[in-house]
């Protein structure tokens, strides 16, 4: 394919995510840059040419080509009428998590995606972190043997920008997908407590425990009020343990050993599990925003649609993100109804 050939993307949104679309846009070699637009113009100085700087989208679209896609990087609430723009356009849309501030909007989002016939998809970029695909795919090659546990934590100080909506949506929402993606199988019921510690009108800190359709439990731990950053996500299984820290992109084994009991039964079971051998392992680490899109821009060839995160999957990550404030409001155990896909 010739570099003519290639897809030209836009980003729409150039704050703190939009910025990070646009130098890949611009740099990565499966993809042309189209232009960017920001009423609040280019404050991060991403666009090495200003001359493709919109303040709105009407400006991006009537200036010369039109993009093929485009990357929705404004605020969360704003989702819905840039992506109905921009999908009756023509134009596909990689959107970033989570997919909308409500499951109303998720789902006007793919309506108007499916009317109009465009590729759309979301940005849930922890799947595309090294150590998590690393993790992931041992787990479903058996290195766990049977596994019981997804625990998330995802903790740390707040970004300090304004929030359309609270911890919740904002980023347990990347903890919502992974425990689905890892736990392979829908969240089927959630139990939630929040905490409004920073005076602002949503929550700041959750707890969630809850268990996915296959029936293994999964807890997460997310907040914007602790003083050092922690993300790490560990599976447990019958062999051992799997942990992944996405900040480092490490990903280790703890192994659980093999204690003989000479033949005692009753001793075995007893004593549990036993501290094994430990291993980190030596993964290829690029960078996953680059992936996503690289990921993004293959479907839109013809790769399988499979590599992105589908708009039903955000759709879900949505549903689930409002039984987690439902079951945090009321103080009961929300069960999924699956009606949201
Ligand atoms: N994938 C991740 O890890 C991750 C991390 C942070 C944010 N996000 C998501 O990215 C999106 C943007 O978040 P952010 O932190 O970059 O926000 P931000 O506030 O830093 O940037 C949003 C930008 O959108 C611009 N904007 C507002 N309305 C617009 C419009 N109608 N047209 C064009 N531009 C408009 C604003 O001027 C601003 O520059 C949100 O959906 C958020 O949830 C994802």
């Amino acid at each position: 394919m010739g570099s003519n050939d290639l897809p030209r993307g836009a980003v729409i949104g150039l704050g703190m995510m939009g910025r990070h679309h646009a130098r890949i846009l611009q740099s990565n070699p499966a993809m042309r840059f189209a232009g960017a637009v920001d009423p609040g113009g280019d404050r991060f100085d991403a666009v090495l040419d200003g001359a493709r700087v919109h303040a709105t989208l009407d400006d991006l679209l009537s200036a010369g080509e039109a993009p093929d896609f485009a990357v929705v990087a404004v605020p969360t609430e704003e989702h819905l009428p840039i992506v109905r723009s921009l999908a009756t356009a023509g134009v596909h849309v990689l959107i970033e998590k989570p997919l909308a501030a409500t499951v109303d909007e998720a789902r006007a989002i793919i309506d108007v995606c499916a009317e109009h016939g465009v590729v759309g998809a979301v940005g849930h970029v922890e799947r595309c972190n090294p150590a998590l695909r690393e993790l992931r795919a041992r787990v479903l090659d058996g290195q766990l043997g049977d596994v019981f546990l997804v625990a998330t934590e995802r903790v740390g100080p707040f970004p300090d920008r304004v929030r359309d909506i609270g911890v919740v949506k904002d980023l347990a929402t990347h903890d919502l997908d992974l425990v689905r993606w890892l736990g392979d199988a829908p969240i089927e019921r959630v139990a939630a407590q929040t905490q409004h510690r920073m005076g602002r009108e949503h929550e700041d800190l959750v707890l969630v425990t809850g268990r996915v359709e296959n029936g293994r439990a999964f807890n997460s731990v997310v907040d914007w009020l602790t003083p050092t950053k922690v993300r790490r996500t560990r599976v447990l299984g019958e062999r051992g343990m799997l942990v992944a820290d996405t900040l480092a992109a490490d990903l280790f084994f703890y192994a659980n050993a093999h204690v003989p009991t000479g033949g005692w039964p009753e001793m075995q079971a007893r004593r549990g599990v036993a501290e094994g051998d430990m291993t980190r392992y030596a993964i290829e680490r690029r960078e996953p925003l680059a992936v996503e899109l690289e990921e993004f821009v293959a479907v839109l060839g013809g790769a399988d649609a499979t590599k992105v995160v589908s708009l039903a999957e955000g759709l879900e990550t949505v549903a689930v993100a409002e039984a987690v404030l439902a079951s945090a409001a009321s103080g009961e155990t929300v069960a999924l109804t699956g009606s949201a896909s």
